[in-house]
């Protein structure tokens, strides 16, 4: 399976802050936004990712992360020229997707919680149709609302419903079978001029091809699009590292997890970053792996 993160947008609830920088490129406590839903893709143990941004941000983002080949990992860039809608990136993407399945993740959507590394893994190699992954919200009104028989079929996909038929949000998270390249080319831009993500998986609904995973409790999607949001993100990020000592989302550690890199290697990135806590944090968990452990005397 392929793997997208969509980086783009224009960020508008942010504004200052997103007036010459990418939302995807803002602090999440200790790291950049982008560093959450990559750490998501890797952990479903995809390797092969392409980046979308705007012309303008693309550079920043291969400054960051370069050729991925020090996570073990092999990362591309294309530009989307402008924001015209989530579904356009599967389009953008077609030739990187090529005959695979893919997986697209938004660059700010954040995910955390028990097991989902196993339930990923599982998602991707059962794969039919799409797959998308729902959250209980209060305010489902403010999001796509799907509803699912007891089987997890979806039966109903809602944009943004005055009177929602659930409280179940679909997250920015859509695992699809190759033919949603052709999906998504057949699409005409929405009201708002847009190719929307919901038309897209409205086909497999109709085809009663869409399985939908609820996420459940205990476990945080985090929005990061408003001051308040991306404020309480970087928060959650700090109580977890202080509280539990993890730091959840560090990609050098993903990657030695998933077996991408050996300790060493992983030792060595930590290295490079020094004297920051994140920096250390990435030495200390390579050092514990038993790897590195027999190797030093
Ligand atoms: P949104 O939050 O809908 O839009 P935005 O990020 O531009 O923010 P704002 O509403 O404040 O103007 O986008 C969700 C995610 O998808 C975000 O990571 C940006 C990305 N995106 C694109 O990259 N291209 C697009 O065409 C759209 C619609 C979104």
């Amino acid at each position: 399976m392929k793997g997208i993160i969509l980086a783009g947008g224009r960020g508008t609830r942010l504004h200052p802050l997103t007036l010459s920088v990418s939302k995807q490129l803002l602090p999440v406590h200790d790291k950049p936004m982008i560093y959450y839903p990559l750490s998501v893709l890797m952990l479903a143990n995809i390797r092969d990712i392409l980046i979308i941004s705007t012309p303008h941000d693309l550079g920043a983002f291969q400054d960051l992360l370069g050729d991925g080949s020090r996570l073990g990992i092999n990362l591309t860039y294309a530009p989307q020229t402008e924001p015209r809608g989530i579904a356009e990136a599967l389009i953008i993407g077609a030739d990187h997707i090529g005959a695979d399945d893919v997986a697209l993740i938004l660059g700010d959507n954040i995910f955390h919680g028990p097991g989902f590394g196993e339930v990923l893994q599982h998602h991707v190699r059962d794969l039919s149709g799409c797959v998308l992954f729902g959250y209980r919200v209060p305010d489902p009104e403010r999001y796509g609302v799907a509803r699912a028989d007891d089987r997890g079929q979806i039966v109903s996909l809602e944009e943004k419903p005055a009177r929602p038929r659930s409280n179940m949000a679909v997250t920015g998270l859509y695992l699809y079978e190759n033919d949603v390249v052709e999906i998504a080319r057949k699409l005409r831009p929405s009201a708002r001029g847009e190719l929307e993500i919901t038309d897209v998986n409205q086909v497999y609904v109709e085809r009663r091809s869409a399985v939908l995973v609820d996420l459940g409790r205990g476990f945080a999607w985090l929005d990061t699009g408003t001051h308040n949001s991306l404020t309480d993100a970087s928060h959650y990020m700090q109580l977890m590292e202080q509280r539990q000592g993890i730091r959840v989302a560090c990609i050098e550690e993903v990657a030695l997890n998933m077996g991408f890199i050996d300790a060493g290697a992983c030792h060595r990135l930590g290295e490079k970053l020094g004297s920051s806590g994140y920096g250390q944090y990435v030495m200390r968990i390579a050092a514990q792996t038993p790897q590195l452990l027999t190797a030093t005397p």
